[in-house]
């Protein structure tokens, strides 16, 4: 029924929008991120040669951004007139919103700063067409059509991250990133410009951060696990020299974008610690980091850190005017401060409880530092443990407890938890993605989702939550393109889940947008990743179930396995089970394939569709389609265990029994289990099986995998209504293994009974 309301409310308002419209020809304005208020009006607005511009000194940098995106879009060129005109008008609450007006006679852009006639402007160019973006624009006047826009935005902090250490990005590649979030109206760019794998900013006390910690001598390639690692052999580095960060931080003023930058402590620093090995607690020479992970070598607290940390800081604060600047505080192991002397002195002398009180007087005594200085702390939200620094700001990205222990505690928090804001997790199954960090899944349609209020938390401690950000971990990431691609458009939904009410955001109407936007990314150069045209299904009651992300096209298909064409049968409902399927299927518009070919074999079993039950729930973020995605035909992917299809087990011993309703004859028990002994999943080492509701009577050896799945076939000969499994965990990990002594995980895939 839900589904249904949906659909009507969307026909409703696009009805109304029709009935305001001049014409029924205009096209729907396109804006991303949706405004707060639209309307229509009257008439048009012709853009050409007779149009100028006037505005006061207030708003130079709005205006000239405007005259110079139509000026260099195009063949038209301003007079100085008043038929654009930018106001101040201190009645609009907001310091960011603003209000356009854009009817037959001028073009009135209203708002209190620069910044709120800034994003007038932004909503202006997307109001114009795509060509204008790469200067092709080339007939003399174009005609906007009448409308009415009153925005604000909803969150402070809308903002982007961009990790640097792990892969470098040019001076102008950051501009190009900078141009994106001002055109998506956010105002944050996080430069992560500190990692194990590289030091990135040019500090003039320390050359040696320069020489040696801003290069490693080789890469890991590939695949993170440690029993089959590759490396490139190539010296691989750079870092931005503080004259190209003056520069990049005036290009982002003029862009309204604040740069927070990021220098991580106490860990994260091995790159660091690589130039200055007195800066750890061993004094050990270490090299910089050529893998990915969490490294043991982080800052030590001795005096002599703080004091190479605050001439660092002196520096960089010199260079970013932000309020705020980013420690880090993130996965920083206390192997090394256990067995520090000058740790254990520090802790003896400050009176601290533990090396976690140690990691809250590292944090604070910096944050005393800054505050001295005038400005204000973010730390990610490791930087609670231990006790929370007095005027941090949190930075959540393991899930939402952070935010919420520390809204609650009155401390203002950002909110980037991995389940909703990292960009580097793939967004889509197809084949054919880049190879990205293996730890989750993260499609448009999810980021979208995303409400950055936690719902624990009372009205009056939401008012805590400043914003979000998506963050981009570049581990996966070597070049450029690939980064475009993950972060377009995911960064699209993003910025329409900071800036526009919760309550209008429709993904249908979104997604059309999103298409939309794709000519504007086009004349941009962005690579971006395009999964709009992509067909997604699903086991359902009565068979299989195929879906569209955007609605009105028209998928095709065929369940032989031959590649679906413009004559293919047209999907109009559930397709039944009733023997072995290879579902085929695409989109079609005007007789052409849009996107790429869907693909689900379906194993038709006894099983299939029957009745299962398990002793043990799966975890939360493996829990797949439940217990009856074990026996829906479908197997899982054979890289991602987060999918639909595979359930992990957090340790138990597990008991299944299979009703098949009624009595039959079956040949044969087939599954497979995971093996990542790096990520502690091991396959069970036996399977035991009976006939009866309970209790089982055999017990068969599964044979060790050779790869990352361990399958095991049971040829029987049995009449039967139950099959019992009994499967026990595989035992605890073996000494001189990732989680050693641990209870590993159980990942299970489908049961094919035969
Ligand atoms: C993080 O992802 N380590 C903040
Ligand atoms: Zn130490």
């Amino acid at each position: 029924m839900q589904i249904k309301k949906i659909t009507v409310l969307i026909v409703f308002i696009t009805f109304l929008y029709n009935c305001d419209s001049p014409n029924t020809e205009t096209p729907k304005p396109q804006i991303i991120p949706m405004p707060t208020h639209m309307e229509s009006t009257k008439g048009e607005f012709i853009l050409d040669n007779s149009v100028g511009m006037s505005f006061d000194s207030n708003f130079e940098v709005s205006a000239i951004f405007l005259k110079e995106f139509i000026e260099k879009g195009s063949s038209i060129q301003l007079e100085k007139n008043n038929k654009i005109s930018f106001i101040q008008d201190d009645t609009i609450s907001n310091d960011e919103g603003y209000q356009l007006t854009i009817s037959p006679k001028q073009i009135e852009i209203r708002a209190k700063t620069d910044q709120g006639a800034f994003y007038a402007v932004q909503s202006i160019r997307q109001l114009l067409p795509a060509d204008f973006e790469n200067g092709t624009f080339t007939s003399e006047k174009f005609a906007i059509p009448s409308i009415t826009i009153k925005d604000e935005p909803q969150f402070k902090h809308r903002g982007m991250h961009l990790d640097v250490g792990r892969h470098f990005f040019s001076v102008d590649f950051i501009k190009k990133y900078i141009d994106a979030l001002a055109m998506l109206k956010m105002n944050t760019f996080h430069w992560h410009l500190t990692e194990d794998q590289g030091w990135r900013i040019e500090i003039k006390k320390y050359p040696k951060l320069q020489e040696i910690a801003a290069f490693r001598d080789q890469t890991l390639i590939g695949s993170y696990d440690p029993d089959q690692q590759q490396f490139d052999g190539k010296r691989y580095g750079g870092y931005y020299t503080q004259k190209e960060i003056k520069d990049v931080v005036a290009y982002a003023q003029t862009r309204h974008v604040t740069i927070i930058p990021e220098i991580e402590m106490p860990g994260h620093a091995q790159a660091a610690i690589s130039a200055y090995p007195e800066l750890g607690c061993t004094g050990e020479q270490v090299k910089v980091a050529e893998t990915w992970g969490v490294f043991d070598h982080i800052f030590c607290s001795k005096d002599e850190t703080f004091e190479f940390l605050e001439n660092v800081l002196d520096e960089v604060l010199e260079l970013f005017p932000s309020k705020y600047i980013h420690i880090g505080g993130d996965e920083a192991p206390k192997t090394h401060w256990e067995k520090c002397p000058n740790c254990q002195q520090r802790i003896k002398e400050e009176g601290l409880k533990d090396e976690h009180e140690l990691q809250n007087y590292f944090i604070t005594r910096i944050e005393k530092y800054l505050n001295g200085k005038g400005r204000q702390i973010i730390g990610w939200d490791e930087i609670l443990e231990g006790g929370l620094a007095p005027n941090a700001t949190v930075m959540s990205w393991r899930g939402t407890d952070g935010a919420i222990e520390a809204a609650k505690q009155h401390h203002n928090v950002i909110m980037t938890p991995t389940s909703h804001c990292y960009f580097d997790y793939k967004q889509s199954d197809n084949e054919g993605e880049p190879l990205a960090n293996s730890g989750g899944f993260l499609p448009l349609k999810k980021v979208y989702s995303f409400n950055p209020i936690p719902e624990e938390l009372s009205e009056e401690e939401s008012q805590y939550v400043l914003g979000g950000q998506g963050n981009v971990w570049t581990e996966y990431i070597p070049n450029e393109k690939q980064l475009e691609y993950m972060v377009f458009p995911r960064i699209l939904a993003m910025s329409e889940v900071l800036w526009t009410p919760t309550k209008n955001k429709n993904y249908a109407d979104f997604v059309a947008r999103v298409e939309n936007f794709h000519q504007r990314m086009d004349a941009l150069d962005i690579n971006y990743a395009n999964h709009l045209y992509e067909v997604d299904g699903e086991v359902v009651a009565t068979g299989y179930e195929l879906k569209s992300i955007l609605e009105n096209k028209t998928i095709r298909f065929s369940t032989d396995g031959t590649e679906p064409n413009v004559t293919s049968e047209v999907y109009s409902g559930v397709i039944p089970i009733d023997k072995d399927l290879i579902i085929k299927a695409a989109i079609f518009d005007d007789d052409k394939k849009l996107g790429a070919t869907f693909t689900q074999p379906i194993n038709y079993h006894k099983a299939l569709g029957k009745k299962i039950s398990i002793n043990a729930q799966p975890s939360k973020t493996y829990a797949g389609s439940g217990a009856d995605g074990l026996i829906n035909g479908i197997t899982g992917s054979d890289t991602r265990i987060n999918d639909k299809e595979w359930l992990g087990f957090d340790g138990e011993d597990l008991e299944i029994t299979i009703d098949l309703g009624e009595e039959m004859t079956i040949n044969s028990i087939e599954t497979r289990f995971y093996e990542a002994p790096w990520m502690w999943i091991y396959a069970p080492k036996v399977i035991e099986y009976g006939f009866g509701e309970h209790g089982t009577s055999s017990k068969v050896e599964i044979p060790e995998s050779k790869d990352t799945h361990a399958n095991i076939k049971i040829d029987l000969n049995a009449t039967t209504r139950y099959i019992h499994l009994r499967i026990p965990n595989s035992g605890l990990i073996p000494e001189g293994k990732q989680g050693a002594g641990h209870q590993p995980w159980t990942f299970i895939d489908e049961i094919i009974i035969n």
